[in-house]
């Protein structure tokens, strides 16, 4: 069977890419993506393709290509539902801020949703795709909701985790390391996988789309960014002792990554990592371990979020140390504020965490961040603390040219490693700030010894 109709129900950042791309290397399938938000559907519609939801690389000219041929972004759900053939959940799965669970636990609510409007409006069968993160085992909730509350069709599970990571998206739609499908074993099951699998093989090596069992698929994903966020965690816990020894964390890695059974990727140093997953993810992970019995698993996976949340705190503790013990009244410029260089996506980026603690101690935080705009600063800002908005909005500002964010500052502190700040003319920076001019590296993006030549005070991590 050949699929012709696909529906996505979330635009977000993975639903929004994914389609796309799906729709641009498949033009026979018409592909809709819907959401409750209208102005994000809208900023999708968008003539100016500057203007669309997300910024990603490359994701204008796949959405210029297939957008209105078999390409669509609709508010109309329930009747995309219908007319679809093949539904991909792609809503978000934020840690829960209520009840049981809360702070850990992933909040399912939105999932549930969308299986009971799948069940309410369907008239004929569908197969429903996992395509958000979910805890191990949610297959059966969907599975039990569209049985139960469906008007009597058949409805096949299987689950497709999304690897991309944000920033290089649409390079990793295009040519990914794997595609996992997970299916149920019966004959529908593994007929439904099949399906998926033609979608993916219009551009993907067949030898490259895995298959597992459901539950197998469901718990891949959570490992997958539990590994990658530890490897985050284990380089970042070893920058203290490179500071404190003198070694320095950027040979450490070259010299480890070069054994080809470890690998040089994901051994970056850092500020400590953000992004909507990895936090969200490796918590649902421990609350599943706990929820089971199994204490020591779920101990030993939160170390992982334990050392990040110390390695942002380190970093501002470090500006106030070097600051002579006080940063009230004084400039502090943030250059970059998203979670990664070339996304303007904030979610749990450490820039937040990072601002919120200097701010505590009255500092004056101006961030330059190319892609992020200052409503969205002040947004995350309040979300994440107790202080009154107006208490936030005279402690935050944001400049949109980087040498004026820079001017009088006491210290500038790299928190997104955007490329353009290498090529900025940094002896115009220093000349322009306070001195001692101080320089806190979080990402080790510039050359140390260039900016001391220049008169910096340079501290980077784990150097
Ligand atoms: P997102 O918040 O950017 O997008 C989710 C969208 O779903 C929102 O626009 C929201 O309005 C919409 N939505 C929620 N409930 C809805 C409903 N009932 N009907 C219609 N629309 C609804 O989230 P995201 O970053 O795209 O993540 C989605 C899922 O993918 C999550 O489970 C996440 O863990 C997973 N994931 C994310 C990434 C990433 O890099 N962001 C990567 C891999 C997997
Ligand atoms: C991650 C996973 O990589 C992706 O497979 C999954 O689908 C979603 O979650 P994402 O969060 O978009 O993707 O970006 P990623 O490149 O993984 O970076 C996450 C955080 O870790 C960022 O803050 C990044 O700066 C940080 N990081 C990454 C480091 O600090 N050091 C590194 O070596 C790598």
């Amino acid at each position: 069977m050949n699929i012709k109709s696909i529906c996505c129900i979330g635009a977000g950042y993975v639903g929004g890419p994914t389609m796309s791309v799906i729709a641009q290397k498949n033009p026979h399938i018409k592909v809709t993506v819907v959401d409750v938000n209208a102005d994000r559907i809208a900023a999708w519609n968008s003539e100016d393709l500057s203007q669309l939801p997300i910024f990603e690389p490359g994701l204008d000219k796949v959405v210029a290509e297939a957008r209105g041929r078999n390409l669509f972004f609709s508010t109309e759900v329930d009747r995309a539902i219908d007319a679809a053939e093949m539904i991909f959940i792609s809503v978000n799965t934020p840690t829960k801020t209520y009840g049981a669970g809360k702070g850990m636990a992933a909040d399912l609510q939105y999932v549930e949703l969308c299986a009971r409007q799948i069940a309410k409006v369907s008239t004929s069968n569908k197969i429903v795709v996992e395509k958000s993160t979910l805890p191990v085992k949610t297959a059966e909730a969907i599975k039990d909701i569209l049985d139960n509350t469906g008007n009597g069709i058949h409805f096949e599970i299987l689950s497709n985790p999304e690897f991309l990571a944000e920033g290089t998206a649409i390079q990793d739609l295009e040519t990914p390391d794997r595609v996992l499908i997970g299916g149920e074993s019966t004959a529908s099951g593994q007929k439904a996988i099949e399906v998926l699998k033609t979608i993916y093989a219009a551009w993907v090596p067949e030898d490259q789309i895995i298959t597992t069992n459901l539950w197998s698929s469901e718990l891949s994903k959570l490992t997958a960014n539990a590994f990658l966020a530890q490897r985050v965690s284990s380089i970042n816990a070893l920058t203290e002792l490179c500071e404190k020894t003198g070694a320095n964390i950027n040979e450490v890695a070259n010299a480890i990554g070069t054994d080809s059974r470890i690998g040089p990727k994901f051994l970056k140093a850092s500020v400590g990592f953000g992004g909507s997953c990895f936090q969200k993810d490796i918590l649902n992970l421990v609350y599943i371990c706990k929820s089971l019995g199994l204490n020591e698993a779920a101990d030993y996976w939160e170390q992982v979020i334990i050392m990040n949340n110390h390695q942002r705190e380190r970093f501002a503790d470090q500006i106030v140390k070097a600051l002579y013990g006080t940063v009230a009244d004084k400039k502090i410029t943030f250059f970059g504020w998203a979670f990664k260089k070339d996304t303007n996506d904030t979610r749990e980026s450490a820039a937040i965490y990072i601002a919120d603690k200097l701010i505590d101690e009255h500092a004056n935080i101006q961030v330059y961040d190319p892609k992020v705009s200052a409503l969205q600063m002040q947004s995350d800002l309040n979300y994440l603390n107790s202080r009154s908005e107006s208490d936030n909005d005279s402690y935050l500002s944001s400049e949109k040219d980087p040498y004026k964010a820079a001017e009088g500052a006491h210290a500038l502190a790299i928190i997104t490693e955007w490329d353009e700040f290498q090529n900025y003319d940094w002896k115009k920076i220093y000349d322009s700030m306070s001195k001692p001019a101080c320089v806190f590296d979080g990402r080790n993006l510039l050359n140390k010894s260039e900016l001391e030549a220049i008169g910096f005070s340079y501290q980077g991590i784990g150097q």
